[in-house]
């Protein structure tokens, strides 16, 4: 799949963004690595805690049905700026796929492409901590 695909197919899934409470419409497409995408959109609650980032949505498609081999990712949003992935989306995609690269796009469809190693150098993971897991 072509970058301009994957960016398209998270273009789709950001107009199914329910962000009644920031106006931030985010998209999100991971892709596995023969090919198959997960999508996912922001998903905010009244409760603003609650909210689901795009990224968490698509990552939690993928896992529940059995896929945890991403390769890349897409995302976008309604900005003129590049759409980057918050810090606990870095944390969720780090636990399944460190080397995974992302594509973060403008509302143009422009966009950078970063590896999750240059996003979250030195990021907790198993055995990071002194417990003996
Ligand atoms: N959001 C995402 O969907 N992904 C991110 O990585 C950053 C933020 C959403 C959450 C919230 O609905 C809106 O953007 C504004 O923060």
């Amino acid at each position: 799949m072509t970058y301009k695909e994957l960016i398209d197919i998270a273009a789709d899934s950001q107009w199914m963004a329910y962000a009644p409470y920031s106006g931030f419409r985010v998209g999100a497409a991971i892709e596995c690595s023969d090919g198959t995408v997960f999508t996912g959109c922001n998903i905010e609650n009244a409760a603003y805690a609650c909210t689901i980032c795009a990224e968490q949505v698509a990552v939690s498609k993928a896992v529940s049905m059995g896929r945890r081999d991403f390769i890349r990712i897409a995302i976008i949003s309604d900005g003129d700026d590049y759409c980057m992935p918050c810090g606990s989306c870095r944390q969720v995609l780090q636990e399944f796929a460190p080397e995974i690269e992302l594509l973060c796009a403008n509302k143009d469809g422009k966009y950078v492409c970063y590896g999750l190693k240059d996003l979250l150098p030195a990021p907790f993971k198993k055995n990071s901590g002194s417990c003996d897991w």
